[in-house]
C-alpha cells in the first residue's frame, strides 16, 4: 500500500515534470510567433511561475516518490541498471536546466519586463528565445529516455 502510495506519488511529478517541460516550449513559442510585446512578456512571466510550480514540484514528488518506493521495496539507488541510468538521466537533464535554461530564463524574464509596457523587443531578447528552444528541446531527451528506463526495465 505504501509503495504504491510513493509510486503514484512518483509518477504524477513525472507527468508535472514533463508535461510542464513540452507544454510550455509550445505556448511560449505561440507567444513569441505573435510579435506582440505585451503577450511575450505575460508567457515570460508565466513561464517563471509554471517553472516553479511544475518543474520544482514534479522534482520533489519524483525524489520523494521515487526514493522512497525504492526504500520500501528494498532496491538498492544504485543497484539495478534501469534505475541507475535514470537517474544519471535525471541529474543530467536538471544540470542542463539549472546551467543553461535558467540563466537565459532569468536575462528574458529582466528584458521582458521592460518591454512589457509596449516597448520595442531587443535582439538580444530574440537571441535568448532561440537559445532557450535549442537547449530545451535537447533537455527533454534525457527526460523520455528516463521514462523508457524506468517501463522498460532493461537488464
Ligand atoms: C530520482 C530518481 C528516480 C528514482 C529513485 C526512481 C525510482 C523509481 C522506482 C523505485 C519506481 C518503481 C518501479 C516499479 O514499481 O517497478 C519507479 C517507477 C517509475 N519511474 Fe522513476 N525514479 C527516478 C526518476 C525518474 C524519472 C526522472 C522519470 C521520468 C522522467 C521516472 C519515471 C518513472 C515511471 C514512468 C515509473 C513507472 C514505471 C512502471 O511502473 O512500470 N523516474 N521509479
Amino acid at each position: 500500500m505504501l509503495y504504491s502510495l510513493l509510486k503514484t506519488l512518483h509518477v504524477l511529478g513525472v507527468v508535472a515534470l514533463v508535461g510542464n517541460v513540452v507544454v510550455t516550449l509550445a505556448w511560449k513559442l505561440a507567444a513569441d510567433r505573435t510579435g506582440e510585446p505585451r503577450v511575450i512578456a505575460f508567457g515570460q512571466r508565466l513561464v517563471t511561475l509554471t517553472d516553479w510550480w511544475f518543474t520544482v514540484g514534479g522534482v520533489v514528488l519524483i525524489a520523494i516518490g521515487g526514493y522512497g518506493a525504492a526504500w520500501v521495496a528494498g532496491l538498492d539507488p544504485l543497484g539495478p541498471h534501469w534505475l541507475l541510468w535514470g537517474q544519471g538521466l535525471f541529474v543530467l537533464s536538471g544540470a542542463l536546466w539549472a546551467g543553461l535554461l535558467i540563466p537565459t530564463q532569468i536575462r528574458q524574464a529582466r528584458q521582458a519586463r521592460d518591454f512589457a509596457a509596449g516597448g520595442d523587443i531587443p535582439a538580444s531578447y530574440w537571441r535568448d528565445a532561440r537559445r532557450w528552444v535549442f537547449w530545451g528541446v535537447i533537455a527533454i531527451g534525457p527526460l523520455l529516455g528516463a521514462v523508457w528506463l524506468m517501463i522498460a526495465k532493461p537488464a
